[in-house]
């Protein structure tokens, strides 16, 4: 059913429901404070007197989040392929970490109500923490029975079995940095956070408008040109993702063209790698994102190799050591918290981007590491957790005039 044809109905069912809670909250209203989503495309939140309800266009479902001290609470229940109910606050959740940043829920500092999550493979030190000292227990994501002791589990899978209590969480789809980075009010919302979620997203999205404008004041003529490479199975690539091209553009950069960029090129074909040596060689800043199965091990040698070129003197950036990669801050040897931190505070990037692109030497990048300058990377580990877990995480505000 398309959503035009059922939500009507939706909200007449809800309307018929709330009628008698409108009633009752008049004289204690519930909800004290809502989000507005600005930037976020692919969800929205609508507020009723003792409800809300978030449409979410990834997964096409409607979640109905009833207050807890509402006597719809009490009386309804959905889940069907289209509506999820849920009772909030959440009094306790699980996490599928399979490509969720768990990042946001420090930031709201919902530390103390995550119970369980799906495997220790995550790159938050707090997070890790609460796991060492038993807070937080590992469950098997295959396990319905298990996962229905919470009273959410949050995924990002939309497209695997799921029972009433999953609800996706999924700021990856969206096209821009900081779209990613407002999904912090989708999980805000959940759990009546709405307040720390504008104040966390209005800094991050201040300071990287800030930042932004600096980086536009930095560019002299010709902005730097900017490759995002990828190497796979034989193949280099152009890497294309609209958040990453608009990472280059905030930053002060300019995306390599569409039409040289198009192809992919074979390393066996020499017709192919002279292509690519010839793109390469109008490059100023390369960010290498190859795959790498231990991040500390990718060295400049390993690039060198990979390009299999014999000369590297003929190419600009490395030559004046502009070649970068995402891996700085990984855990385990294998698990990058550029997919996890680097959602939440985008700002932190563009700070990264930047000084990549127009250098100055007393920046500390966060997520990048200058592979040309042999630059290793930092392992994350939850000694290094440097707060009280319940206490929520503060965005890092890169200075900026
Ligand atoms: C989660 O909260 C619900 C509702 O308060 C409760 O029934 C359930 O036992 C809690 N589960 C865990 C694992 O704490
Ligand atoms: C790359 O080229 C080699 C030699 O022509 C060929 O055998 C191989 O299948 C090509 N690889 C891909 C992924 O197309
Ligand atoms: C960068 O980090 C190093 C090592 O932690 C530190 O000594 C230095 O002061 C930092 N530089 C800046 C500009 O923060």
């Amino acid at each position: 059913m398309a959503p035009s044809s059922w939500l009507p109905l939706f909200f007449l069912a809800l309307y018929q429901l709330a009628l008698p809670v409108e009633a009752a909250a008049k004289a204690s209203p519930v909800v004290g404070n809502i989000c507005r989503v600005d930037d976020a495309e692919l969800f929205h939140v609508y507020y009723g007197q003792s409800f809300k309800v978030i449409k979410n266009s990834i997964d096409g479902k409607s979640y109905l989040l009833m207050q807890s001290n509402s006597r719809m609470a009490a009386r309804t229940k959905y889940c069907t392929g289209r509506i999820k109910s849920f009772v909030v606050p959440l009094s306790n959740y699980s996490v599928d970490t399979t490509n969720l940043p768990v990042s946001f829920f420090e930031l709201l500092g919902l530390l103390d109500n995550f119970k369980a999550m799906t495997s220790d493979q995550i790159t938050s030190e707090c997070v890790l923490k609460l796991l060492v000292i038993g807070s937080i227990q590992l469950v098997n994501k295959k396990d319905m029975q298990q996962l229905s002791q919470f009273t959410a589990h949050f995924i990002s899978n939309v497209e695997e079995e799921q029972a009433c209590n999953f609800a996706a969480f999924v700021p990856l789809d969206e096209r821009t940095p900081l779209q990613r980075a407002e999904w912090i009010k989708y999980l805000a919302t959940f759990t009546n956070s709405e307040v720390r979620a504008n104040s966390v997203y209005d800094a991050v999205k201040a300071n990287y408008i800030c930042l932004t404008k600096v980086a536009a004041s930095l560019t002299t003529k010709f902005k730097p040109i900017v490759a995002w490479v990828d190497y796979n199975q034989g193949i280099w690539s152009f890497a294309k993702e609209s958040y990453k091209l608009q990472y280059v553009r905030d930053a002060g950069g300019e995306n390599i063209d569409d039409t040289v960029s198009d192809n992919s090129y074979n390393i066996s074909d020499p017709d192919d790698m002279d292509n690519f040596h010839a793109i390469l060689c109008t490059v100023d800043v390369v960010i290498d994102q190859t795959y790498a199965l231990d991040p500390a091990e990718y060295k400049l040698s390993t690039f060198l190799e990979n390009m299999d070129t014999g000369d590297s003197s003929r190419f600009v950036f490395l030559t004046n050591q502009r070649l970068w990669r995402y891996d700085k801050r990984v855990y385990n040897s294998v698990i990058v918290d550029w997919f996890d931190g680097a959602i939440s505070q985008p700002q932190l990037v563009l700070a990264d981007l930047m000084e990549a692109f127009f250098p100055t030497g007393n920046y500390n990048t966060t997520f990048f590491r200058n592979l040309a300058k042999d630059e290793g990377v930092i392992t994350i580990n939850p000694e290094l957790c440097d707060r009280s877990p319940s206490t929520p995480m503060d965005p890092t505000i890169v200075p900026c005039q």
